[in-house]
């Protein structure tokens, strides 16, 4: 039998906007999707025993499907001459938004590398992963499976010609805690990410407007976590969830949990991840206060995740 396992995250800046080359910055959490591989002699057989949103594991059975045969296939494996039982669990919930997709594909990687008795570096199953995420996002930026492969706090670049993207480990001066609510709908990362797509060639001068100030606020962003500045970087998330609004992958539910958190005090909150439902995240760098913005969101009958961001490899 095979193991592995790949970190849920929560994407503090840039979502969207790094799927086109403007840097993002990502963390980790504590929570991972855990796979077992086994051989069989009967296809490819996956089940599922993580929980998560009401519908989350039925909306993406195709797409993971899917991901399998990437996974092999970069694997070079013809998907048809092998037989695995996939076994999915771990505390990752499936709530859309906390990169759930991309830590179960890097598990399964993992699972599959461990019984076939190879051993690939993160960076290989970075690679397969990523290939995986083209079933769930389309055209993914590989935010989500770098940071479910590698862990920690991370600054994250596509490079759009292809080559290399950046990745690079921010470390500041402690953990944060934070909250992230989920607005327990679940979202098609792929429509979310094709629909920007559309209205940025659809609306130029608009689009590229925002998008030089979403590039601004990342660069921004990472100074004021390196200073550990967390006044400054809630605000900075109150941006992000501006701009977010206006390329449209907000919706009425997180724009609720969003403004409900800043009532609580929490320094900051935006939508997290490719929106449309799925999950927001709030700063709240204290036990008290993301006490008190949790138990806010949890009062309005929303599950809640109370998390930290910035612990190295988790
Ligand atoms: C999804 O967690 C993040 C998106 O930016 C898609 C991607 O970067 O691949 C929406």
């Amino acid at each position: 039998m095979g193991k592995g396992s790949g970190f849920g995250k929560v994407i503090l800046f840039g979502e969207h906007f790094v799927v086109h080359g403007v840097p993002g910055i990502v963390s980790a959490i504590d929570s991972t999707a855990d796979a077992e591989v086994r051989r069989t002699k009967k296809g490819i057989t996956i089940v599922d025993e993580r929980k998560g949103s009401k519908g989350y594991a039925e909306e993406k059975k195709a797409q993971q499907l899917e991901s399998i045969d990437r996974i092999l296939k970069a694997m070079e494996i013809e998907p048809k001459t092998v037989s695995f039982r996939i076994l999915l669990g771990g505390n990752l919930p499936g709530f859309s938004g906390l990169g759930a997709s991309a830590a179960s594909s890097v598990a399964i990687a993992r699972a599959i590398a461990q019984e076939l008795g190879k051993k690939w570096s993160d960076e290989r199953i970075n690679e397969i992963a990523y290939e995986a995420e083209k079933a769930y996002a389309g055209t993914p930026s590989g935010i989500d499976n770098t940071a479910a492969t590698y862990g920690g706090l991370l600054w994250f670049m596509k490079n759009m010609n292809g080559g290399h993207n950046t990745i690079e480990k921010l470390r500041i001066r402690k953990p944060v805690e934070i909250i992230i609510g989920s607005t327990g709908i679940v979202a098609n990362t792929k429509a979310m990410v094709a629909g920007v797509a559309e209205r940025k060639q659809k609306y130029p001068e608009k689009y590229d407007v925002l998008f030089e100030q979403a590039e601004g606020l990342a660069l921004i962003a990472r100074k004021a976590l390196l200073a550990f500045d967390l006044k400054k970087v809630g605000e900075l998330m109150n941006e992000n969830h501006r701009l977010l609004q206006e390329i449209s992958v907000s919706c009425e539910e997180l724009d609720y949990l969003v403004d409900l958190a800043r009532k609580h005090g929490a320094f900051g909150a935006k939508l997290t991840g490719g929106g449309g439902g799925g999950c927001m995240t709030a700063l709240t760098p204290t036990k008290e206060l993301q006490e008190a913005v949790a138990t806010a969101i949890e009062k309005e009958g929303y599950e809640v995740l109370r998390t930290k961001i910035g612990v190295e490899r988790i």
